[in-house]
């Protein structure tokens, strides 16, 4: 049980002007922002960074998406952070998703789901350190 996860504010939500919402949904359930940047990633680099999924069929809608405008990557600390960020976000379709997680207020599809959480306590260290170096995470 790893006290970080990943996460990412996806183009979609950021163009919807919920960076802020987000953060504030974010920071009010305990978790605390250790990294973070504003930046938009090239197609290239989404691939990379979803390279698991490749070979799955929304594999090409996923990384055109991601690469469509600005994202805010986030490494976020609280004990349990995985699972309860997961929790936090609710279903990765948004029809599926709980009342009062960010998934259910801000996402608009399973394709356009607001944000990413890391399903895993390992695939948040490998993703974390593919948008931050050591020095960065505080
Ligand atoms: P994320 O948690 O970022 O990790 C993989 C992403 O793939 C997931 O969020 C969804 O946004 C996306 N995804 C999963 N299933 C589908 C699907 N059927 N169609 C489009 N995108 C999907």
């Amino acid at each position: 049980m790893s006290n970080r996860t990943f996460t990412m504010i996806k183009p979609d939500a950021v163009k919807a002007g919920n960076i802020g919402n987000i953060l504030q949904m974010i920071t009010d359930g305990g978790f605390k922002i250790v990294a973070m940047k504003y930046l938009h990633i090239t197609t290239k680099q989404a691939e990379k960074f979803y390279e698991v999924h490749a070979g799955r069929p929304f594999y090409g809608e996923l990384t055109q998406f991601m690469s469509s405008g600005p994202i805010v990557a986030a490494i976020l600390e609280k004990e349990n952070a995985v699972a309860d960020f997961r929790k936090l976000i609710g279903a990765t379709n948004p029809a599926q998703a709980e009342e009062g997680t960010i998934r259910k207020k801000y996402a608009t599809s399973i394709g356009e789901n607001a944000v990413h959480g890391s399903d895993s306590d390992e695939n948040a260290l490998i993703e974390g350190s593919f948008y931050f170096s050591g020095l960065e995470q505080f």
